[in-house]
């Protein structure tokens, strides 16, 4: 062997050894994961009980969804907060949840196996709107996990008796929504909420800005002054009863927005 040779082979980086759970896959699988994870390494450093429910997860939308899952990076924060907030409330209410504006998430399926009896209720606005977009955006039949699922918006106030669920979940909906069918949506999940019930929201608001984003499926909704920001959406919930717990910022954003995450309480002997 010429010295040249030896020299580089005996200079030669030893291999990197992969995390274990993109070794094995193709450089193209491995790209896509990288990225889907970006968020869940920012939380681990950050919050890393949830960064745990992340990575459960994504594992949950993939097997679910035909390896599908979201690449919307704050959603893997807002996912597994939603979850705990409901986790930590079960005790003392009744055991019913539903989702307003679901498209396609692990959070119905993941509601169902804390013991929730969990209902869906979204519209399907891309084909409302003549979209093809796919992704979170899907409308999805939740029926083979257990959940019914109802093509209908969170401002129809026949959805469920007043009184009867115990969670009201929206992740990322009520932002989207006119001024006017917000306002309805929210008297209507104070409504359907008992006693005590909880009411779990996130919101995407203009990055850096208190602004509630004021888009949907790339058409602007209306006027921002119209539309309205954080404050006025806390605002119009202690109006139909719905009292603030916790509000929280979620620690990543995208490129456009920033999240908030609420938590309000359906105030005992409140009916709007
Ligand atoms: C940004 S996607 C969010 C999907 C999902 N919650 C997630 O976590 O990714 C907005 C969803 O809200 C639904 N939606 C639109 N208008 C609605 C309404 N009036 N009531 C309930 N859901 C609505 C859409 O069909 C879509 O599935």
């Amino acid at each position: 062997m010429s010295p040249t040779r030896a020299k580089t082979k005996s200079s030669a980086k030893p291999k990197k050894q992969l995390p274990a759970a993109i070794r094995g896959r193709s450089r193209r699988e491995r790209g896509r994961l990288g990225a889907l994870n970006s968020a869940a390494v920012v939380l681990a450093a950050r919050q890393p009980r949830l960064a745990v429910g992340t990575w459960r997860l994504q594992r949950l939308a993939q097997h679910s969804f035909n390896g599908w899952a979201t690449r919307q990076r704050t959603r893997w924060w807002e996912y597994p907060w939603v979850l705990e907030e409901v986790r930590r409330r079960l005790d003392g209410r009744t055991r019913t949840a539903a989702d307003f504006g679901a498209g396609r998430s692990p959070v119905p399926i993941e509601l169902a196996r804390l013991g929730l009896t969990t209902t869906v209720v979204d519209p399907d606005s891309a084909k409302q709107m003549n979209k093809r977009v796919g992704g979170e955006w899907a409308w999805t039949d939740y029926d083979r996990w257990g959940v019914a699922t109802m093509r209908s918006g969170v401002e129809d106030a026949s959805a469920f008796a007043p009184g009867s669920l115990g969670f009201a979940i929206s992740v990322s909906v009520i932002e989207h929504l006119p001024a006017e069918v917000r306002r309805q949506g929210l008297r209507n999940m104070a409504d359907f909420l008992e006693p005590d019930g909880v009411c779990v929201l996130t919101v995407d608001l203009v990055r850096g800005s208190s602004q509630l984003w004021n888009r949907i499926l790339g058409a602007e909704v209306e006027g921002a002054d119209v539309h309205g920001d954080l404050d006025g959406l806390v605002q119009e919930c202690t109006d139909v009863g719905l009292e603030l717990e916790e509000s929280v910022r979620c620690p990543v954003s995208d490129r456009r927005v920033d999240v908030q995450g609420l938590v309000l309480r359906k105030v005992s002997g409140t009916s709007t």
